[in-house]
């Protein structure tokens, strides 16, 4: 039967890594968008060969990666890169025309904050163009904008779960962020800390109190709530695949708060967000592109628990939902709903 809707033309590049696997196995079923090039750093390789859970399923040549070949191909772009590497795509896609989901860090943050965290910025002039990809939060920009800097992955649960109580939140004391994340965070390369004989059977906290996603939830709280506040951030690397939670502590100005109610009705439209009346596991939400929370206060005490698939909705799941945003599709077009669970 003959298709006539019309696809959007697409990029992924960084397609031999995490995030790349994921956005191409969401792409490939994708209504509207099409794969039109798929890039990595050396090429000449297929995509079963980079990828053997893709045999049978689809196939596609894996070239060096090249802006201006991709500028002939394709109208949107999905970065899924280092940062530095990054920026230096997004600035010759975006001379192009082309449109950018970058999954780095590279326009998350205000220039100051990006060059004392990362490298120096050579892109200066497009972070101002930039929108941060959290949909929730910025749906309207997203729209309009032809470069969105998709939110890191911790950044994601923990914003998702904070941000409705900016209000509530006494900014006088610190605001205390327990994470934890399965190893696919951390990329494909393996080092001392991903490796299997080290991570197998066991946990451990790594940058306490100076991870880069500190000051990028920092800065958006501040920027969502016009306050600063006092965050302390340490993630835990755990024995699993995929799955972020986040346990996050904070004292509120007055007693009587109802979180439960203030999360249902901040996210009373929103799809992609689920509210529990309970503790939550990280389980439930992997595999899909909801953001699972719960929320309980004792006296002054906010408690709040939220937890994603880092390479779903902490990065690929929720890049193709800024892609749909961005070319006016309907925002859940193509996004998992159904968990990976047993
Ligand atoms: N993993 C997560 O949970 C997560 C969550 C949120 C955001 N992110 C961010 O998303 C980005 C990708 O993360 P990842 O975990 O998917 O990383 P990854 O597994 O390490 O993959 C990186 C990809 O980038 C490609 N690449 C590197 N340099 C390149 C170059 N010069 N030209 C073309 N391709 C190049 C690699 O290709 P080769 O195989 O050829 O080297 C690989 O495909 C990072 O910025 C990361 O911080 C990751």
């Amino acid at each position: 039967m003959k298709n006539d809707v019309t696809k959007t033309p697409v990029a992924v590049i960084g397609a031999s890594g995490y995030t790349g696997l994921e956005l191409l196995k969401l792409l490939i079923t994708h209504p509207r968008f099409d794969i039109a090039y798929i890039g990595n750093t050396k090429g000449g390789i297929r995509t079963e060969e980079l990828h053997p859970s893709l045999k049978s399923v689809f196939s596609g040549d894996v070239l060096k990666s090249d802006a201006n070949e991709i500028a002939k191909v394709a109208k949107v772009a999905f970065l899924a890169l280092p940062h530095k590497t990054s920026m230096s795509f997004a600035k010759k896609l975006l001379k192009l025309g082309v449109k950018v989901v970058d999954l780095s860090a590279d326009y998350r943050l205000e220039l100051d904050t990006y060059e004392k965290y990362y490298c120096e910025h050579e892109d200066r002039e497009n972070i101002p163009n930039s929108v941060y990809g959290l949909p929730e939060f910025y749906r309207q920009k997203i729209k309009n904008t032809s470069l969105v800097a998709n939110p890191g992955c911790y950044p994601t649960a923990t914003l998702l779960g904070i941000l409705p109580f900016c209000d509530f939140i006494d900014e006088r004391y610190p605001i205390f962020i327990d994470a934890k994340s399965g190893v696919s965070g951390a990329g494909k390369k393996c080092s001392e800390k991903t490796h299997f004989v080290s991570i197998d059977e066991n946990i451990f906290a790594y940058n306490p109190l100076m991870h880069r996603h500190e000051p990028e939830i920092k800065e958006k709280m501040k920027q969502f709530s016009g306050k600063d506040f006092d965050v302390n951030f340490v993630p835990h690397l755990l024995p699993i695949i995929r799955g972020e939670m986040i346990d996050s502590y904070m004292l509120v100005k007055e007693e009587g708060l109802n979180p439960l109610e203030i999360l249902r009705e901040f996210y009373k439209n929103e799809p992609n967000i689920r509210i529990y009346e309970y503790p939550i596991d990280m389980k439930s939400s992997s595999g899909t592109n909801f953001c699972d929370i719960f929320a309980k206060v004792v006296g002054k005490k906010l408690y709040i628990n939220s937890a994603i698939d880092n390479i779903l909705r902490g990065s690929s799941s929720q890049a193709v939902a800024n892609a749909n945003i961005m070319c006016g599709f309907e925002e859940n077009l193509g996004i998992p709903i159904i968990a990976y669970v047993p």
